[in-house]
């Protein structure tokens, strides 16, 4: 058990809203076909001049808004994205600038495929359990409209923009991580990826010129992986917390794919009204869509003092886990 409180959340979606019927003007596509494929009805999209880790900032200063606490009390910045602002320095120095930190408390990326967030939290607990930080701020951003082939029916209609952030405060009570499972199978690696502008593939004109930027996806062996990886990670972070599945008041599981979280609930046999779900909205926002799910549950009054709540995530890697929290 890592004793501390969420002590704000906050989260931000970009203005502009693209609905399965705009896709379906310039795709050969479907709202009947996503709808039913997917859960997914529309999604925000950063504008092409927007600045990304703008979306950061404003999530992180409503989580320190909400939590009554200065930028200046925070000890730790830690920031989950796979697309970052720039290759290097990463998002997170983007998202401290926004905020102004001039005390200079560490800040750093995790690149963990979806579940980035899922690990931000479990590394941020480890930290605080370890005397490392007091007043923590991990935020989830990922903007991967600008990493999609818009001409690529099978992957642009699943992706939306956004960030969400929490506000972690060490505190003495009951309240706090109760169980943490997180993994890694590399054998999965080629599942999700952005093949070229790292250093095994460079940028060159040859790799632009064959789509080898944008995001490429093994569909079915995701959603497969998927379900039995978020199963097993449930499953072991709650044997961890010493609680049985039915103590768990609220689950929040990455929103990849309504079908994904469909399946997800009933190998588990959890009830479906006691997980939380936004996917049709914002649609799969990656780091940033269990974060943002969190915000919108605890604005709407659904989250209240003492509930378990397990977040659950799998991503490209494949990284896998879950972390269970006492509210
Ligand atoms: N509109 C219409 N037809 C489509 C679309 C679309 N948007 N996308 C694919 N199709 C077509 C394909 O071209 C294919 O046609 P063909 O048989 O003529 O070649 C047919 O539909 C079936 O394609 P599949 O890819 O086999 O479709 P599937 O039933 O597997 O559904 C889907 C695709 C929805 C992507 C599914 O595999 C899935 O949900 N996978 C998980 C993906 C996911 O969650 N990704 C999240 C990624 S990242 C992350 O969050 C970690």
């Amino acid at each position: 058990m890592i004793a501390l409180r969420v002590a704000g959340t906050g989260s931000f979606l970009p203005e502009r809203e693209i609905t399965n019927e705009d896709l379906s003007r310039t795709l050969d596509t479907s709202d009947e076909w996503i709808r039913s494929r997917t859960g997914i009805q529309r999604r925000y999209v950063l504008g092409p001049h927007d600045p990304p880790a703008d979306m950061g900032v404003a999530a992180a200063q409503a989580a320190l808004d909400r939590a009554g606490l200065p930028p200046d009390a925070l000890d730790l910045l830690i920031v989950a994205t796979n697309v970052p602002e720039e290759i290097i320095p990463g998002t997170a120095p983007f998202i401290a600038e926004g905020l102004g930190l001039p005390h200079e408390p560490p800040f750093f990326d995790i690149k963990a495929g979806c579940a980035g967030f899922v690990f931000g939290v479990a590394v941020a607990g480890a930290m605080m359990e370890n005397g490392l930080a007091d007043n923590a701020l991990v935020v989830g951003i990922e903007a991967l409209s600008r990493f999609v082939d818009w001409e690529d029916r099978k992957t642009c209609v699943l992706f939306g923009d956004g960030a969400g952030a929490v506000v972690l405060q060490k505190e003495n009570g009951d309240r706090g991580i109760l169980g943490i499972s997180i993994h890694g199978d590399a054998t999965k690696r080629d599942l999700l990826r952005i093949p070229a502008g790292g250093v095994r593939l460079p940028a060159s004109p040859e790799t632009v010129k064959n789509k080898k930027h944008f995001l490429e996806m093994k569909g079915r062996g995701v959603y497969q992986s998927a379900v039995q990886m978020m199963e097993r990670a449930t499953v072991e972070a709650a044997q961890r917390a010493g609680i049985s599945l039915s103590d768990i008041d609220w689950l929040l599981p990455h929103q990849a794919n309504l079908r994904i979280i469909e399946a997800l609930v009933k190998r588990l046999g959890f009830p479906r009204e006691r997980v939380l779900v936004n996917i049709e909205r914002v649609a799969n926002t990656s780091t940033a869509s269990i974060p943002i799910l969190l915000d919108e549950a605890v604005r709407d009054g659904m989250i209240r003092e003492g509930h378990i709540l397990a977040l659950t995530a799998f991503g490209a890697g494949a990284c896998y886990g879950t972390v269970i929290l006492r509210w």
